[in-house]
């Protein structure tokens, strides 16, 4: 007989909850602006930016969204001990769990049943909030870990290990519901297509007819292509295509048999086939993609020399979660807005947006007096 033993993250205080009264959102109408009217359906024209403390501000978005979120990207406070110049990011480790644990139960609820959620983090509290997101959104919805090169340089005065990398924790509300889109091609894919047999389908790149994986029988599976040439997969492997797909294939002589006709036959895979298909993302996500903390300080100076906020993050990093998890017209959350990275990215890429900061910096730096 098997045992099964449910485990759980504890910490002190954890059954202490937070009384939340009804809150309701009011606008100042002093700091809003938009358009005097629409001119088409696919205006952006709702968008709000919340001053006050997220946990009362989500609460308080409940009614209108619930459900509705398509994507939530948070940056919240790592808890590195750290005072920065406009918050504070040291509180002891059980209490941070509580304020993130509060949170996380009312975004989930905010969430699109075919929406994501995004959290940036190092490795001060990551374990322990990866346990925590498993506990809220279900282990089964942990889609994966990015690691996200923050920093390129070697920092030389780290005693044990310089930290170059953060996490990007990504949880699916469902997983059955969820799929994150692929990620452009980059021209370089492209550069390994060419057109030796000037095919009128255009470039072409030989790709293998047998598979490590499949469910054909392999042991029997022998094809005679036209010019007489007799292929049977590698042992160990299993066709790739039926029969029949090969004869098509044959037919409209998408079938390579090297430069003299001698080699192993493989099939021509068309760059006209793949061009909307896109990549799939890795869980490494390189500086060069998608910017590091230097670039994103200076994306701030550029409005705000003189005080630029401590902590944002690139725009690139944005556009990248924003473009996996999200369409134009989808509603993006960031309930620790900072200087409002994620807000403005979404803004650019024609999403809708929801933004909570609590700090004064909420007046100076994630908007500007008008
Ligand atoms: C790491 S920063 C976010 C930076 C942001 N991603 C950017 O690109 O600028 C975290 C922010 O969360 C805010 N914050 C912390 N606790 C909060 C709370 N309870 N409600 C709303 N905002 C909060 C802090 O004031 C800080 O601005």
């Amino acid at each position: 007989m098997t045992k099964k033993i449910k485990l759980e993250l504890m910490w002190i205080g954890k059954e202490n909850r937070p009384k939340l009264e009804p809150r309701i959102l009011i606008e100042n109408p002093t700091k809003s602006y938009h358009a005097a009217q629409r001119h088409g359906e696919s205006d952006i024209f709702d968008n709000r930016l919340i001053f006050g403390d997220n946990l009362l501000a989500l609460k308080a978005l409940e009614q209108e969204f619930a459900g509705k979120v398509k994507c939530i990207f948070i940056d919240p406070p790592y808890n590195t001990g750290s005072a920065f110049r406009h918050y504070d990011d040291g509180v002891e480790h059980s209490i941070w769990l509580s304020l993130m644990r509060d949170r996380l139960e009312l975004l989930r609820h905010l969430l699109a049943d075919d929406g994501s959620l995004w959290i940036t983090i190092d490795d001060n509290e990551c374990h322990y909030l990866k346990v925590l997101c498993d506990e809220i959104f279900g282990r089964a919805n942990f889609v994966a870990n990015a690691i996200w090169q923050k920093k390129y340089t070697v920092a030389n005065d780290a005693r044990y290990l310089s930290d170059n990398h953060d996490h990007i924790l990504i949880y699916a509300k469902n997983m059955n519901l969820w799929l994150p889109n692929k990620l452009p091609r980059p021209s370089s894919m492209d550069a390994r297509y060419n057109n030796p047999d000037n095919h009128p389908k255009g470039r072409w790149k030989a790709t293998p007819l047998h598979a490590k994986s499949g469910s054909q029988s392999a042991d029997t599976f022998s094809y005679k292509f036209r010019n007489g040439v007799s292929w049977s997969p590698p042992p160990g492997t299993y066709p790739r295509f039926s029969a029949a797909s090969l004869r098509r294939m044959d037919d409209n002589d998408e079938i390579w048999f090297g430069k003299y006709g001698t080699a192993t036959p493989s099939r021509k895979t068309f760059l006209c086939d793949l061009t909307n298909i896109g990549t799939v993302p890795l869980t490494v996500w390189l500086y060069s993609e998608v910017g590091h903390n230097h670039e994103a300080r200076n994306e701030t100076k550029a409005f705000n020399s003189e005080n630029p906020f401590a902590t944002p993050k690139p725009e690139r990093l944005m556009q990248r979660i924003i473009h996996l998890s999200s369409h134009p017209g989808d509603l993006i959350l960031d309930s620790f807005a900072g200087s409002g990275t994620a807000g403005a990215v979404a803004h650019k890429m024609g999403r809708r947006w929801i933004m909570v900061e609590l700090e004064e910096t909420c007046h100076t730096h994630t908007s500007f007096p008008a």
